[in-house]
């Protein structure tokens, strides 16, 4: 492969280690640090130190040794360390998560990608590996010194300027309709308070069977985007998720899960976009007596609306029902005894 055909960045993911490249350091007893290789630079601890120029010209995953004899293996960071351990403004999209966006909104090489806010830029790294040198992904960031600290590490991560990436300040919801072409684009990537305010424009820049992704961190977020994209219409029935993910400690006979995780980040939601003029079809469900008005959403306290059994979901039973269970039960009392059933142990509907 020519070097012009090597993907952006791969370069420096291989061989020696040089001067300017990030190295993470880790101990005897798997104390990580990163450092910024400088020549005749130092990494200082209160236990002696470690010449840069130690590290300089050494393969990575070599084991070199501090003055006092404390020993340190050093590798190239993952995208996943860098990502956890980079200067930070907004909170990042932790790998786990950009792991699902990047496969479920299936961004592909060559994918043409908007996305907002660009926070840290952590998002916007995975973005780029997914789209590659060939692809496009044209970021948008309300406040510019967000999008500064973003161009920073983006910039240290590839080693310098990606040639499939640009930013412009401003709110997405104005600017991408004015630097986008209607339907030109592949998927739409949203991290940010009220992804329902950018529903026209993503309608708008979005190519029909173009993927919306949106990162949200909390449950109220989430129900409004998703009634919100179901209200509309151009878009197909949203899907939503989260994942966890649970580290395991497995060392001789003692197997077992981590017990420390990062129980929650955020919910992803997905929707597709429609052919233009089309209504999309709706899953169909029981009639509901109970409409959702776009105030009951609002609505946590007071006027109860919406708020009953029938409206979040709950299955309704017949009165009839109702009588035999209570019949059930006095038997029961009586017999001192339970049926087992399959569903026993499960929340009861
Ligand atoms: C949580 S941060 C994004 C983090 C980023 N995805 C990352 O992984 O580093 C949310 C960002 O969205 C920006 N933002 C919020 N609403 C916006 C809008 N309507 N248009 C553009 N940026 C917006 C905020 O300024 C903030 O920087």
């Amino acid at each position: 492969m020519s070097s012009s055909t090597i993907p952006h960045g791969a370069d420096q993911r291989r061989g020696p280690l040089r001067p300017g490249e990030r190295v993470q350091l880790t101990d005897e007893k798997g104390r990580m640090n990163t450092i910024t290789l400088t020549p005749g630079g130092a990494f200082h601890t209160h236990r002696g130190f470690l010449p840069h120029d130690d590290l300089i010209g050494a393969p990575e995953g070599c084991v070199v040794t501090n003055t006092i004899g404390h020993k340190y293996q050093a590798l190239r960071p993952l995208l996943s360390d860098f990502v956890l351990s980079m200067p930070r403004g907004a909170a990042v999209v932790y790998p786990k998560d950009a792991g699902q966006i990047v496969t479920m909104a299936d961004i592909f090489p060559g994918a043409r990608v908007v996305e907002a806010g660009v926070g840290s830029g952590a998002l916007s790294i995975s973005l780029l590996r997914a789209v590659g040198d060939g692809g496009y992904l044209h970021s948008y960031e309300r406040r510019e010194e967000f999008a500064d600290i973003a161009r920073g590490n983006v910039e240290t991560f590839f080693g310098g300027p990606h040639p499939a990436w640009s930013v412009s300040i401003g709110d997405f919801q104005d600017e991408v309709v004015k630097k986008e072409q209607p339907g030109s684009v592949d998927h739409v990537v949203l991290d940010m308070l009220a992804p329902w305010e950018c529903l026209d424009a993503v309608a708008t820049v979005l190519a029909p069977g173009g993927v919306w992704i949106n990162y949200v961190a909390t449950v109220t977020q989430l129900s409004r985007t998703a009634e919100a994209i179901r209200a509309d219409g151009r878009f197909t029935e949203p899907a939503s998720w989260e994942s966890m993910v649970r580290g395991w400690h497995v060392e001789g006979l003692a197997v077992r899960p981590d017990h420390r995780m990062v129980a929650h980040t955020g919910f992803l939601l997905t929707a597709r976009r429609l052919a233009e003029g089309v209504t999309g079809l709706t899953p169909k469900r029981r009639p509901s007596k109970t409409e959702f008005a776009a105030e009951d959403g609002q609505a946590w306290a007071g006027d109860a609306g919406a708020w009953n059994a029938e409206g979040i979901g709950e299955r309704l039973v017949s009165d009839k029902k109702l009588r035999r269970a209570a019949k059930d039960a006095a038997s029961t009392v009586q017999r001192g005894a339970f049926k087992d059933t399959p569903e026993a142990g499960q929340r009861p509907e």
